[in-house]
């Protein structure tokens, strides 16, 4: 497959490599040395040093699922409103994953896709910021499709062969992704940032529920999560009323 079905843009020049360390290194090379096409793809069959967040690992196993990053100039974003991207691209993927799991598909806060407690997809978007604006992005998704066994220290992997017992064309999978991210960065373009957010907020994992937390030494409090700010952080109403949290200063008890 050398393109994408069934889009305007995203997916029409398709990268899609045999064995290389990381689709994201792969894109942000790509950036350095060319200006690539809004919509490019970088696809691994076996992306063998996958990076995950904070610098941690991502397990994949070649040629069970899919990891992938794509290439978008969204020139028009202010940097302040950065999140806003995490937020349309964990809808995109929780509007792929339904296609193949109808229930029970949450976005946890900031961007990962859970399927009750368990992780199913990981994000790592990289901006290139100019000035206060948004030069470019590589969004990256290590999205779990076939593989049933998980070796490293993840905690709690799952995958839709997992949750569905089928096996699932890989480039299907991208296809409806590639779709589904189009059809959300559009809405983003013609500026409908207030449904972006409403729906992120709809699928929200634990949203409105009482769960428990750790913070950042150690202590166990509980709380139920209400929503994000437009910079990201997470609102939580906690004994103490309504906190704000970043990335580090929460952890989720699961
Ligand atoms: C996370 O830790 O949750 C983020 C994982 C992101 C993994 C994907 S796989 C494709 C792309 N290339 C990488 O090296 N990482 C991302």
């Amino acid at each position: 497959m050398n393109s994408i079905d069934n889009t305007l843009f995203i997916g029409k020049v398709l990268f899609s490599l045999e064995r290389i360390a990381s689709t994201n290194l792969y894109a942000l090379r790509l950036l350095d040395e060319e200006k690539p096409i809004e919509g490019t793809i970088v696809v691994a069959y076996d992306q063998y040093a996958g990076r995950g967040q904070v610098n941690k690992h991502w397990e994949s196993e070649p040629g069970q699922n899919l990891t992938c990053s794509i290439i978008l100039y969204p020139d028009f974003l202010p940097a302040r409103q950065q999140f806003v991207l995490s937020q349309l691209v964990a809808l995109s993927i929780a509007d792929t994953l339904r296609f193949f799991i109808p229930k029970g598909v949450k976005i946890k806060w900031p961007n990962d896709l859970y399927i009750s407690n368990k992780k199913i997809t990981g994000i790592l978007i990289q901006n290139a910021l100019q000035g206060s604006t948004i030069r470019s992005t590589v969004i990256g998704i290590g999205l779990n499709v076939n593989q049933t066994v998980f070796t490293s220290d993840a905690p709690n992997p799952t995958s839709i062969a997992l949750e569905t017992n089928a096996t699932v064309d890989l480039k299907l999978v991208l296809t409806k992704l590639a779709q589904n991210l189009e059809k959300w960065y559009l809405k983003l373009k013609s500026g409908k940032m207030e449904e972006i957010n409403t729906t992120y907020l709809e699928q929200l994992f634990r949203r409105n529920e009482i769960h428990s937390y750790r913070r950042p030494d150690g202590r166990i409090f509980s709380g139920s999560i209400q929503g994000t700010t437009a910079t990201g952080q997470l609102i939580v109403d906690t004994e103490k009323g309504a906190e704000l949290f970043s990335l580090k200063e929460i952890g989720y008890v699961l």
